[in-house]
């Protein structure tokens, strides 16, 4: 464009109005018509299921301890990053994550594929006092969690308000949740939650 016609464009109020609107709205539909209208983001891949109750407790522990404030959950399809985590992270495994967890932040390594990786014992020493099996690290101990026990009260109720967003919980499902979660401890939860992320997608190193 000659300099006189940009000129033009930068010295008209109005214009520029119109143009910036024209072209944040062609930049906001390129990123959005994918999500909308491709399937790849709505499909589940094979074999994914909704979290069993126990696992979906864990999951709500995950939040309300803040773990997605140091950990993400989104391993980009990077050399880099699939060396080191597993394969990259793909739309079909989170269509039943609400909310999703990917976080922006990795004060701590990305847990997305952590499923499998370490025994249950390990985490248990782990989330008591981090420092007992990597002397370096700088992550909190949670002591709580050994201590607080899950009533599974609610665990039917939040299944079927996932159920009204599209995670197929089964009627069977929420009629066991409380069975399920009552009387276990917050960090059964927690680890049930953390052994089966990533794990069907498991093509690693
Ligand atoms: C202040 C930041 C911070 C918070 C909050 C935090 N972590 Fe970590 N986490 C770390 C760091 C740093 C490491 C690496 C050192 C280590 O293994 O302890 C780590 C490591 C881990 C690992 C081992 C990962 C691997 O691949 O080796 C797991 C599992 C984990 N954290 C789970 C959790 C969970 C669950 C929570 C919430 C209850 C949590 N973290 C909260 C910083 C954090």
């Amino acid at each position: 464009m000659s300099l006189s016609k940009h000129s033009k464009i930068e010295t008209n109020v109005n214009l520029m109005i119109v143009l910036t609107i024209v072209a944040i709205s062609f930049g906001t539909l390129v990123e959005l018509a994918p999500l909308v209208f491709g399937q790849q983001v709505k499909e589940p891949i094979d074999g994914l299921k909704p979290l069993p109750a126990l696992a979906l407790e864990g999951r709500d522990i995950y939040i309300r301890e803040g773990c997605h404030v140091c950990h993400s959950q989104m391993i980009r399809p990077l050399r880099a990053e699939t060396e080191r985590y597993g394969h990259y992270t793909v739309a079909g495994e989170l269509v039943y994550n609400h909310p999703f967890l990917w976080g922006s932040k990795r004060t701590g390594p990305d847990l997305a594929r952590v499923g499998g990786r370490y025994s249950d014992d390990w985490h248990r020493a782990h989330m008591y006092n981090p420092r007992d099996v990597v002397p370096e690290s700088i992550m909190p101990s949670y002591p709580w969690l050994f201590d607080n026990t899950l009533s599974g009260e609610k665990t039917g109720r939040k299944m079927s308000a996932l159920r009204t967003v599209g995670v197929p919980y089964t009627d069977e499902d929420i009629a066991g949740a409380q069975e399920a979660v009552a009387g276990k401890k917050e960090i059964d939860a927690l680890i049930a939650y953390l052994q089966q992320l990533g794990t069907l997608l498991q093509i690693r190193r």
